[in-house]
C-alpha cells in the first residue's frame, strides 16, 4: 500500500469519495494516512477526523516547507489534491513529479489554468454553452492543471443549469468515480516501480 495524503481546501467531497472507497476495500494500494489543508474551517479536516485520519492545517507563512515535514515523517509516497485551491510551487512539484495528482473539474483543456477554480469553472462552461463538460484527473507539474492527463469523464450540460447544479452532477457523474479510480492506478504503479 501506498501511504497516500489528501490535500483539500473547502467540503472535502473528494475526500470523503476516497475515504468511502477505501472503507470498501475498492482501492487496496492506497493507504489514506494524512490529509492537510490550508483553510483552518475546512469541513474536510472534519470528514478525516471522523475516519481516523490524521488531519492538519497548515497557515501560509511556510506552507511548503511545513507540508514537505509531514509528509517525510508520514512516509508519504502519493499525494492527492482533492479541491486544493492553492498553487504548489515549482520546486515542490518537481521533487514530487510522478507523485503528485489534481482533479479538476472541467475537460482539460477547457477552462482549466490559474484562476479556474471550484464554481467558476462551471459559470466559465456556462457562459460559453458548452453542452458536454466534465472532470479530469491529471498529474500535477509546473503549469497549473497542464500535466499529464490520467483520466477523464464527461458530463451533459442541461438547459436550466446553475453553476451549483453543473457543479453536483460534475461531481456525482464525474469526480467521485474518477479521482479513487485514479489514485488507486497511479498507486498501483508506484507499488510496481
Ligand atoms: C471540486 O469540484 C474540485 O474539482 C474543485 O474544487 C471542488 C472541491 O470540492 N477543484 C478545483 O477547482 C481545482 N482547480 P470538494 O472540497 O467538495 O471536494
Amino acid at each position: 500500500m501506498v501511504r497516500t495524503a489528501v490535500l483539500v481546501s473547502g467540503g472535502g467531497t473528494n475526500l470523503q469519495a476516497l475515504i468511502d472507497k477505501a472503507a470498501r476495500g475498492e482501492m487496496p494500494s492506497v493507504e489514506l494516512a494524512l490529509v492537510v489543508s490550508n483553510s483552518a474551517g475546512a469541513f474536510a479536516l472534519e470528514r478525516a477526523k471522523r475516519a481516523g485520519i490524521r488531519a492538519e492545517y497548515l497557515e501560509k507563512a511556510g506552507f511548503e516547507e511545513r507540508l514537505e515535514a509531514l509528509l517525510r515523517e508520514e512516509g508519504i509516497g502519493l499525494i492527492v489534491l482533492a479541491g486544493f485551491l492553492r498553487i504548489l510551487s515549482e520546486d515542490f512539484t518537481r521533487r514530487w513529479a510522478g507523485r503528485i495528482i489534481n482533479i479538476h473539474p472541467s475537460l482539460i483543456p477547457s477552462f482549466c489554468g490559474a484562476g479556474f477554480y471550484g464554481l467558476r469553472v462551471h459559470a466559465a462552461a456556462l457562459e460559453r454553452g458548452v453542452k458536454v463538460t466534465g472532470a479530469t484527473v491529471h498529474f500535477v507539474n509546473e503549469i497549473p492543471d497542464g500535466g499529464e492527463i490520467i483520466a477523464q469523464r464527461a458530463v451533459e450540460v442541461l438547459p436550466g443549469d446553475t453553476p451549483e447544479t453543473l457543479q453536483r452532477r460534475v461531481m456525482e457523474q464525474a469526480e467521485w468515480i474518477i479521482l479513487p479510480q485514479a489514485a488507486e492506478k497511479v498507486a498501483e504503479m508506484l507499488e510496481r516501480s
